[in-house]
């Protein structure tokens, strides 16, 4: 399924059910959304989602850096149908849209399935989800729910060869469509909010069922975790994080024919390593700011990447807080766009509905921005459509 279109219509529908006296439930803009989210949370999962590494310096330029970038409007072009839609790996999706993964969406959800309410979200939005390894219910359960909608699974490597060809098999038999290899957190970053109440969600044994379903895991654990919790969170500890070199990447090409797509990378010079070796796509990322501070804003380094990735797709997140965030970043070379806190604060608010609402309302501002800054196609935004401010 996809969204009404055009995106923009979505204004047209909340004007007219005011004329009914009926008020949108749920925040029109981005400040309103994150105020709301968190007086619905608890402390630690706030926390959790809304922090960063360090002092959030990174975080907070990721989406200061967006303020530099200004699109230059054009008059007269007529812009009345528009066309988002972008081909991604082969796949042709409605929108550039993507949710990124996010490891704890599942307790985001008032029921606690937050993974399937995400997945939901995408059947009825034709806006992927990549699936999280960290995730309530198990990958194969999230795939169910996607409905048409094509996934992305989302891999943290286990140190166990054996067990990350599990997960990726299982993700290729389930019918994800591309394995997004994340890259920068094989260990985590400083995070003194997290630190400071010491929560850190899985170490309690949440959001582990794609390990603890998993027969490797199981093989290695000797047992079913939920006879011995702490003994399962604990082999999960040692297995979680592989620092991963460049000479591991044959070994991971060679798990899957499925693109593969390497989360993570903000220099030039890795985009160019990652296209020698074959890999399919990048995603540039700093994880939104959660694993290194004093970093630089994402959206920096997205032309270096875009460059040196020479016509492969790029994948771009890390501070995209509105549709002119989504239209800078396509303009700076990006195929494809996602978000990560805003969903999850609309998970929080309103399960399903609350992360359609997000999406469209994004969709709908990038489409008017479109119409009335006079580009009505995705090919129309090129860095030449930017001015700095
Ligand atoms: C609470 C939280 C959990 C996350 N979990 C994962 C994860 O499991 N895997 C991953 O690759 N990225 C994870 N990310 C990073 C997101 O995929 C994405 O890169 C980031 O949220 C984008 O920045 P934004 O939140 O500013 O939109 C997580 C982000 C947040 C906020």
């Amino acid at each position: 399924m996809t969204l009404p279109q055009p995106y923009g219509d979505y204004q047209i529908e909340i004007y007219l059910n005011g004329l009914q006296g009926v008020l949108p439930e749920l925040p029109m803009d981005y400040t309103e959304l994150e105020r709301r989210a968190a007086s619905a949370m608890s402390p630690t999962l706030l926390s959790y989602i809304a922090g960063g590494a360090g002092n959030e310096f990174t975080q907070r330029v990721n989406v200061s850096a967006f303020e530099k970038w200004g699109i230059m409007p054009r008059m007269l072009r007529g812009a009345k149908d528009r066309d988002l839609s972008v081909e991604l790996f082969g796949l042709n999706l409605p929108s550039p849209l993507l949710m990124s993964p996010v490891g704890v969406i599942g307790l985001c959800a008032a029921d606690g399935h937050g993974d399937l309410a995400t997945a939901r979200a995408s059947a009825r939005s034709g806006v992927p989800m990549i699936a999280s390894t960290l995730s309530v219910d198990p990958l194969e359960q999230v795939a169910e729910e996607l409905g048409d909608t094509p996934g992305f699974f989302q891999l943290y490597t286990p140190t166990d060869r054996e067990m990350a060809a599990s997960l990726v098999a299982r993700a290729e038999a389930a019918g994800f469509k591309g394995i997004v290899v994340t890259l920068d957190t094989w260990i985590t970053g400083w995070r003194p909010r997290d630190l400071s109440t010491s929560s850190f969600p899985q170490l309690r044994g949440h959001c582990l069922s794609n390990y603890f379903t998993d027969p490797v895991f199981i093989d290695r654990l000797g047992h079913r975790p939920e006879e011995n919790l702490q003994a399962a969170v604990l082999l999960w500890a040692g297995l979680f994080g592989n620092p991963l070199t460049w000479e591991d990447l044959p070994w991971l090409r060679s798990l899957t024919d499925l693109p593969i797509i390497l989360k993570g990378i903000c220099s030039g010079e890795d985009a160019r390593r990652a296209k020698d070796a074959g890999i399919d796509g990048i995603f540039c990322s700093n994880h939104g700011g959660r694993q290194a501070n004093g970093g630089l804003a994402a959206i920096d380094c997205l032309p270096e990447v875009v460059a040196a990735a020479d016509g492969l797709p790029v994948l771009f997140d890390s501070g995209i807080r509105s549709g002119a965030d989504i239209i800078k970043a396509l303009a700076l070379g990006a195929t494809a766009v996602g978000i990560g806190r805003p969903y999850a604060y609309g998970c929080a608010l309103g399960g399903t509905d609350g992360i359609v609402h997000v999406l469209r309302s994004l969709l709908a501002e990038a489409d008017l921005i479109m119409a009335v800054d006079g580009y009505p196609t995705i090919a129309d935004l090129t860095p030449e459509i930017l001015r700095r401010n």
